[in-house]
């Protein structure tokens, strides 16, 4: 028996009306189905966004207090069942078990925050420039928002858009990436018994046709998307022309730096942790490495060795390291990568292959890879490859490693591993990144801070933290004249 699930619209999960479904499989055993799900089209995002319209005003007018605490009460159920969505998460998407309790505990971070939030949304009294007059500023929700979320954080990046959304009083039509369906609909059950009024939580789940529908809506006032650069700017120019809100979190080629003051130690842990981690399939993967050239030698030694012996297989067996990659088509973008670097003259240090033998065949697995003797104009240095691959970029000192860590087109996550406090603080200050580590890798931002990248890889808005409040709100500057006449500002000395 395989059970079917449906689309969350007004309250009620009902099956798309197109008669559509996708079978969501195991990427480390596609023989293990875990579900059908709506392969959704027009008609069931326009019927979720009439849903969430409908609920906008009352769940607008619930104090804000009062919507905290639904998600206080959200987040302690996801924190009661954490294991349980982890492991639930490790078999739709891969990674392993200790990186799928994180995600759901970045979605417990979020949702917690964003609860306090419903006692802050703070605004601004100033002092007029007239007698008898208050002034003030309050933030106003816009309606509903349509978010578009990845495979990558299943749980955490719809919960990144959802609960800054719904403590602002927006209602929220999700449309959750074709690969990984089922953490999306676990949230919006949590959500559900942690008491949301039907409407206000709508998830349509399904691909391309769906999230198209959804962000050209005209009822949909607010669109935040995490995915790649080329579709976000599709979304981008759907935006523009109704003048909607659009946040955009896309592509990044992130960098960690390694000076000849480093800790090679360190650096190798960071390096491999932020390089392998997630099996490279995070937006802040570190697949650059740029190494300078007194030490190139041994981090190369001790780096390689490291990723070589990585135990790559199913994420839920507790002794695997490096889980498969989400999909089919994924295995095939890496493999076309490394045989892009190995063209451009890369040298191959170490992986470089899918690996099918027994026990493997049916998952989506490929080695740890690791290029040397990269040139930061090769397209393996330049492009977002998203997977296990990563290069190792030779520099000669601090100015040309900054150089290249900002030679890209992209800008989410850059780190320095120096031991020398004033070659750490230019790097704070000349690395042209939304996020930036020292002696750390480049993965692992906490919700409590900003998260969002420059040039092609944001749209200048960021997630999380108090920054997230902006891109789900408008402002209002309320003018309070009590002195009983006309005062005219500018004019009136
Ligand atoms: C992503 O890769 O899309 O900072 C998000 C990190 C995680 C989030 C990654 N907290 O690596």
């Amino acid at each position: 028996m395989v059970e079917s699930f449906g689309n969350l619209i007004g309250g009620n999960w009902v099956p798309a009306k197109t008669g559509r479904t996708v079978d969501d499989r195991n990427p480390a055993d596609s023989r293990d189905l875990i579900g059908r799900f709506p392969d959704s089209g027009p008609d069931d995002v326009s019927a979720a966004v009439a849903a969430a319209k409908s609920a906008f005003p009352a769940w607008r007018g619930l104090p804000a207090p009062k919507r905290g605490e639904i998600l206080y009460r959200a987040a302690q159920i996801l924190v009661d069942r954490k294991e349980e969505l982890a492991r639930a998460m490790t078999r739709e998407m891969g990674k392993v078990l200790a990186e799928t309790r994180g995600d759901v505990q970045e979605a417990i971070d979020m949702t917690y925050y964003m609860a306090g939030e419903g006692r802050r949304q703070f605004g601004q009294t100033t002092p007029s420039e007239l007698r008898d007059k208050f002034q003030l500023s309050v933030r106003m929700p816009v309606g509903v928002a349509g978010l578009v979320t990845p495979w990558n954080f299943p749980m955490a990046i719809p919960s990144w858009k959802m609960m800054p959304a719904l403590i602002l009083g927006n209602t929220v039509v999700v449309k959750p990436a074709p690969d990984t369906p089922a953490a999306t609909v676990h949230l919006a059950r949590v959500l559900e018994e942690a008491g949301i009024p039907p409407g206000v939580v709508n998830v349509v789940t399904g691909g391309g046709e769906a999230g198209a529908a959804l962000v050209a809506h005209p009822d949909v006032g607010i669109v935040s998307f995490t995915g790649s650069t080329a579709t976000g700017r599709a979304v981008s120019e759907t935006c523009a022309s109704a003048f909607k809100h659009c946040h955009l979190e896309m592509g990044g080629k992130n960098v960690i730096i390694v000076m000849d003051d480093a800790r090679i130690d360190l650096a190798v842990d960071g390096a491999l942790w932020g390089g392998f981690g997630t099996t490279g399939q995070r937006c802040t993967a570190a697949s650059r490495v740029v190494v300078h050239a007194k030490v190139l030698r041994e981090f190369t030694e001790r780096f390689v060795e490291r990723a070589r012996a990585l135990r790559v297989g199913d994420g839920s067996d507790a002794a695997t390291e490096m889980g498969p990659l989400v999909s089919a088509a994924q295995l095939r973008k890496v493999e076309s990568y490394v045989s892009i670097g190995k063209e451009e003259g890369a040298t191959l240090l170490c992986g470089g292959n899918a690996l099918r033998g027994a026990g493997r065949q049916f998952g989506h697995f490929h080695e740890p890879t690791v290029f040397g003797d990269v040139s930061p104009s090769m397209r393996v240095a330049q492009e977002e490859i998203f997977g296990p691959v990563v290069c190792l970029i030779p520099c000669g000192s601090f100015e040309e490693a900054i150089g290249i860590a900002n030679g890209v087109d992209y800008g989410l996550s850059a780190a320095i591993y120096t031991q020398d406090l004033n070659k750490a603080f230019a790097a704070m200050r000349d690395l042209y990144t939304g996020i930036v580590y020292v002696n750390a890798p480049t993965i692992g931002a906490e919700t409590h801070l900003p998260f969002g990248g420059t040039k092609r890889t944001g749209n200048g808005h960021r997630e999380a933290c108090v920054q997230a409040l902006d891109v789900f709100s408008e402002w209002k500057s309320i003018y309070v004249d009590f002195s009983g006449t006309l005062q005219r500002a500018q004019i009136d000395a």
